[in-house]
C-alpha cells in the first residue's frame, strides 16, 4: 500500500489530501482558511507561522485517516511569496504575497539598474513583472535595512514549510523562476540580476542552489513529527510553486497539454521541453518542477472577482451557479474589467475593477454575475492566444481551481476561447500534484509523466464542447471587453 500526502499552501487556503496510490483514490482531504492582511497601498501579506498553524490544524483533521501511514509528502505553495529568515531559521518579516502590488517601484528600480525591461528579458529570459520576488526582497532592504542586514536565506512559501518540515534550506527551479532572478535557460542564479537587486550584498549567498527536477530534499523530523503527525523520517520531496504542481496534478507534464487554473489567480500554462520566452514579456518563461519548462500567463483577479460579486450579492455558490447560467453569452452588455487588486497581466498594477456598459435595461444580479465570470475568461483568452503565438498547441484546456466545479464557467471557456473543456476527478490540481510528486519518490523508476498519466482520471461528463453560435457571440464580446480595457489603460497607467 503506497500512502502519500500532498499539501498545497494556498492564498485563501491550506489544503492537504491523502492519496492511496494502490487503490487510485484520495482518501481523505481537509482545509483551513488562512487571513489576508491588505492595505490600500496595494500590499497583500501573510505571516509564515499562520501557514504552520493552518498546516497543523488541517493534519489534525487529518489523524484519524491515516495520516500516521504515509510514505512521502511534498509541499505545493502560492509562487512568489518573500520569506525572509536569519540564521535560526525565524521568520524576519511577514511574507508579501503574489498578489502584492506595493512594491512596483522597485520592480521598475531593478529593471533599470539592468537597463531596461528587454535586457532582463535577454539575461534571464523574463521582467521582474509585480508580484515577483526580487522587488520585495528590495523592498525590505528600502524600508527595514536593519531587519534586511539579518537575512540568512530568502525562501519562498513552499520552501518555508519544507524547511520546517524536513530542517532543510532549499529551493528547486520552478518556483525559482519566479523570483525573477533565475536565469530560466541555464537553470542557475542570474548573477547580474542579483547584482541589479543589491551590488552591496551577496545575494546568491542567500539563495539555496537552485534543485534541478524531481527529488528529496530532506526527510520529516522529530519536532515535524510530533508537531503535524506525520511518520518520523519518511521522505520528503521538493514540492513546487503551486502552479507547477498543478501541472504534475493535470497531466501537463508533456508537451501539448495546457492547463487553466480559476482559483483566486487565474494561470494557464503548459509544459515545454525547451525554454519558452516572451519577448512581451506577458507569458512568463517558467521552468516546471519536472526538469522541463513551463510557459504560463497570470491574472490576478480571478475567483477574486466571482467572489466580489457574491459578496456584493450575499449569495451561496449554487445560486450563483444558476444566476450564470441563466444570462445569455455577453450578459446583456454588461462587461466587468477584473483589475480590483491591480493587475499583472496586462501590466496595470495600479488597474481598478470597472462595470462597464450598464443600462436600465441589464442592470440585474444575473449579468453582474455573469459578466464577471466572463471578465475573468476573458482576461484568460488573452493568455490562451499569447502561447498559440509563441508555439503552444491548444487542442484541449484541462481546468483546475475552485471556479472549474461551476458547469458554466467549464462552458464560457470552451465558448471563450474556442477549444473543448476537461476536469480531472479530482478538482485540487495542487495538492493532488504535490501527493504525486511524493509517490514518484516512492516508485523511482517511474517518470513523472507515467505516475501522472496512471493516476489521473478524468471526469468525461463534465467535459464542455464550443458551442458554435456562442463561439461566434463571444467573438464580439472578446473584442469589446479589449476595447474597454484599451480605453480604461491611460487612466492607470497615469497613476504610475
Ligand atoms: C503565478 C502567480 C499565482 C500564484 C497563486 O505567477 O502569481 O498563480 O502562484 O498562488
Amino acid at each position: 500500500m503506497s500512502l502519500v500526502l500532498g499539501i498545497d499552501i494556498g492564498t485563501q487556503s491550506v489544503k492537504a489530501v491523502i492519496y492511496d496510490a494502490d487503490q487510485k483514490i484520495i482518501t481523505a482531504s481537509a482545509a483551513t482558511e488562512l487571513s489576508l492582511s491588505q492595505r490600500s497601498d496595494g500590499s497583500a501579506e501573510q505571516h509564515p507561522v499562520q501557514w504552520l498553524d493552518a498546516l497543523a490544524a488541517v493534519t489534525e483533521q487529518l489523524r484519524d485517516n491515516r495520516l500516521n501511514s504515509v510514505e512521502a509528502v511534498a509541499v505545493s505553495g502560492q509562487q512568489h511569496g518573500f520569506v525572509a529568515i536569519d540564521q535560526h531559521n525565524h521568520v524576519l518579516a511577514p511574507a508579501k504575497l503574489w498578489c502584492d502590488t506595493a512594491t512596483v517601484i522597485e520592480a521598475e528600480e531593478i529593471m533599470a539598474r539592468m537597463g531596461g525591461v528587454d535586457r532582463c528579458i535577454d539575461i534571464a529570459g523574463n521582467p521582474i513583472l509585480v508580484g515577483y520576488t526580487a522587488s520585495k526582497i528590495l523592498h525590505l532592504k528600502q524600508t527595514q535595512p536593519d531587519r534586511y542586514s539579518l537575512i540568512d536565506s530568502i525562501l519562498l512559501p513552499h520552501d518555508y514549510i519544507n524547511l520546517v518540515l524536513s530542517g532543510e534550506r532549499s529551493m528547486e527551479c520552478g518556483d525559482a523562476s519566479g523570483t525573477g532572478l533565475l536565469d530560466i535557460r541555464t537553470r542557475r542564479w542570474s548573477q547580474p540580476m542579483l547584482d541589479a537587486l543589491d551590488p552591496d550584498r551577496d545575494i546568491a549567498a542567500l539563495l539555496p542552489t537552485p534543485r534541478q527536477g524531481l527529488g528529496q530534499i530532506g526527510t520529516v523530523t522529530r519536532d515535524a513529527a510530533a508537531r503535524f503527525g506525520l511518520p518520523q523520517g519518511i521522505p520528503v520531496a521538493n514540492g513546487g510553486g503551486d502552479n507547477m504542481m498543478a501541472a504534475i496534478g493535470t497531466g501537463a507534464t508533456s508537451p501539448g497539454r495546457l492547463t487553466m487554473s480559476l482559483g483566486t489567480s487565474g494561470t494557464v500554462f503548459a509544459y515545454s521541453d525547451a525554454p519558452v520566452i516572451d519577448p512581451r514579456g506577458e507569458i512568463a518563461g517558467f521552468c516546471s518542477s519536472t526538469g522541463g519548462w513551463m510557459p504560463l500567463m497570470c491574472t490576478m483577479n480571478c475567483t477574486v472577482t466571482t467572489e466580489l460579486l457574491r459578496g456584493l450579492f450575499a449569495t451561496d455558490i449554487d445560486h450563483m451557479e444558476s444566476a450564470i447560467a441563466s444570462a445569455p453569452a455577453g450578459a446583456n452588455g454588461v462587461t466587468v474589467v477584473p483589475f480590483f487588486g491591480g493587475e499583472r497581466t496586462p501590466n496595470l498594477p495600479d488597474g481598478r475593477g470597472s462595470i462597464m456598459g450598464l443600462t436600465n435595461a441589464n442592470f440585474s444580479q444575473s449579468n453582474l454575475l455573469r459578466a464577471g465570470a466572463e471578465g475573468a475568461s476573458f482576461a484568460l483568452r488573452y493568455g490562451v492566444d499569447r502561447l498559440k503565438e509563441l508555439g503552444i498547441k491548444a487542442s484541449e484546456i484541462t481546468l483546475t481551481g475552485g471556479g472549474s466545479g461551476s458547469a458554466s464557467w467549464r462552458q464560457m471557456i470552451a465558448d471563450i476561447c474556442d477549444v473543448p473543456t476537461r476536469v480531472c476527478t479530482h478538482v485540487e490540481g495542487a495538492a493532488f500534484g504535490a501527493a504525486l510528486q511524493a509517490l514518484q519518490l516512492l516508485e523511482p523508476d517511474s517518470s513523472i509523466e507515467d505516475i501522472a498519466h496512471g493516476h489521473i482520471r478524468f471526469d468525461d461528463a463534465k467535459g464542455a464542447h464550443p458551442n458554435m453560435d456562442n463561439v461566434a457571440r463571444y467573438q464580439d464580446y472578446y473584442q469589446r471587453y479589449q476595447d474597454y480595457v484599451s480605453a480604461l489603460r491611460p487612466l492607470y497607467e497615469a497613476q504610475e
